[in-house]
């Protein structure tokens, strides 16, 4: 047997995604993080990426501003600087002083790298699209570094990277099958 779900809980059996960490800065030029599971990879080539924030967080009026963003990919060992991040907001706190993580330059873009994370895609963008409640900005990806110590060659290495993955604000990580 199979149940339908309501309105309102239609999203909630989907799967369980990547949780990022967004850099975001505007024009009074203090860069502000906002965690984010509304993200997705959309092109190989160009490298595009999408993310979708709400119109009322802050970071989206600093997304409107700079037009520029960078996906910081955190551990589970971020669990609570990232959890922190997804309940305050930038126009009442410094995200940076209260989680302790560290801001370092980007290559391409304004807002900075959160030290911490173990990737970095730095992205300009390039479309914006009114999605129901919230807008999906398209961002083309102008560089990426990564900590040496989570690649296997090329590709990432997610057993030792530990990304965070959610489901209904429960948090846990990849293990082998
Ligand atoms: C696991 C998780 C994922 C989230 N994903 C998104 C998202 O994809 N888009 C969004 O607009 N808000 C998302 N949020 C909420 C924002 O992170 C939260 O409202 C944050 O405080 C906004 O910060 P700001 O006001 O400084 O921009 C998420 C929250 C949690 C707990």
């Amino acid at each position: 047997m199979k149940s339908e779900l309501p309105k309102e809980k239609r999203l909630q059996p989907g799967p369980a995604g990547n949780v990022v960490m967004a850099t975001v800065v505007g024009d009074d030029g203090k860069p502000n993080i906002i965690t984010l599971g509304m993200y997705m990879p959309i092109s190989i080539n160009p490298p595009l990426v999408c993310i979708g924030v709400a119109p009322r967080r802050y970071s989206h009026s600093l997304l409107e501003e700079n037009g520029e963003f960078v996906i910081n990919t955190p551990s589970i060992d971020l669990e609570e600087q990232m959890h922190y991040c997804s309940i305050k907001s930038g126009r009442d706190v410094d995200k940076w002083a209260e989680t302790g993580l560290t801001p370092i330059p980007s290559l391409k873009v304004k807002p900075p790298r959160i030290d911490e994370c173990f990737s970095h895609l730095e992205c300009r963008v390039v479309q914006a699209h009114t999605c129901g409640d919230h807008t999906l900005f398209v961002g083309e990806v102008l560089a990426t570094t990564v900590d040496e110590g989570v690649m296997k060659g090329e590709s990432l290495d997610v057993l030792v990277a530990r990304p965070i993955v959610q489901k209904n604000h429960v948090y846990f990580t990849v293990s082998e099958k």
